[in-house]
């Protein structure tokens, strides 16, 4: 398949290192504190695909102890940017040789897998971070909903590109980020449901819980499908 990661992009990754979570980003982490505080015990996280590291700055404002990984040198020299104090590791794919197995209570993965092309290659990363976790420690993947690919959002559009309406599991769809400055579309993988369940099973992974998070009608955005669909999937998974 004719895929690359559009994160590694200097372009890109200056404009996406000064988003924090305007919109409908706002979904996809309001619910985390109370997700993490019903999930998780103890403080030592990783934040894989921390890209210009927002995750892992929220990881640290909620009291995790944290090292961040990703693919893309520019996304990681942006996150070093805002924290210098920080450990931000660039890794090749699936490569965590250099961390012990069985340490993380907690790994946070916010958006990479809808980068990460392959089943092959999401079971690589999965099975790869689940030897991480400590006995008791829990994997907590936030994925885009595949309908995010075809409606119109506070913060995502998604009108002109009809092929997504024809994608499967696998399949490239091509979404707009209102919030940047850089309005090339991303290249993202859909992933379905079913797809997700089976890509935890080949790696060893319990599903845990499972949130939708949907929009309110008091909170101050202009929210447009987000009431009624949620753009966000959040998993949280456990070792087998
Ligand atoms: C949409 S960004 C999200 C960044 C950050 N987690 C946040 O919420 O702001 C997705 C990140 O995942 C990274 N990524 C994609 N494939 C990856 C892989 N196989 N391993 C590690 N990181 C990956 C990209 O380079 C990018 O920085």
């Amino acid at each position: 398949m004719d895929f690359s990661n559009v994160y590694e992009d200097s372009k890109r990754a200056d404009a996406y290192s000064k988003l924090e979570f305007p919109g409908t980003y706002y979904l996809a982490f309001r619910d985390l504190p109370t997700i993490f505080s019903k999930h998780v015990t103890g403080k030592v996280a990783m934040d894989f695909g921390c890209g210009s590291g927002r995750s892992t700055r929220f990881l640290q404002k909620l009291g995790f102890h944290t090292v961040s990984v990703d693919i893309s040198e520019e996304m990681v020299a942006k996150a070093r940017e805002f924290d210098p104090e920080g450990d931000y590791r660039v890794i090749e794919e699936a490569d965590f040789s250099q961390f012990e197995i069985g340490s993380f209570d907690l790994i946070f993965s916010a958006f990479p897998f809808d980068n990460i092309p392959t089943m092959g290659q999401k079971v690589m990363n999965l099975s790869g971070l689940r030897d991480l976790l400590k006995e008791e420690g829990r994997l907590v993947n936030l994925v885009s909903n595949p309908e995010i690919y075809t409606h119109e959002w506070a913060s995502f559009s998604t009108k002109d590109f009809p092929k997504n309406r024809d994608a499967k599991s696998g399949d490239v769809v091509l979404i707009i980020q209102m919030d940047t400055a850089d309005k090339r579309p991303v290249e993202d993988i859909l992933w379905t449901h079913e797809s997700y369940m089976e890509t935890y099973q080949k790696s060893q992974l319990k599903v845990v819980d499972i949130y939708n998070p949907l929009g309110k009608n008091e909170e101050p955005y202009e929210w447009i499908n987000e009431t009624k669909i949620a753009p966000w999937l959040i998993h949280v998974l456990s070792r087998i």
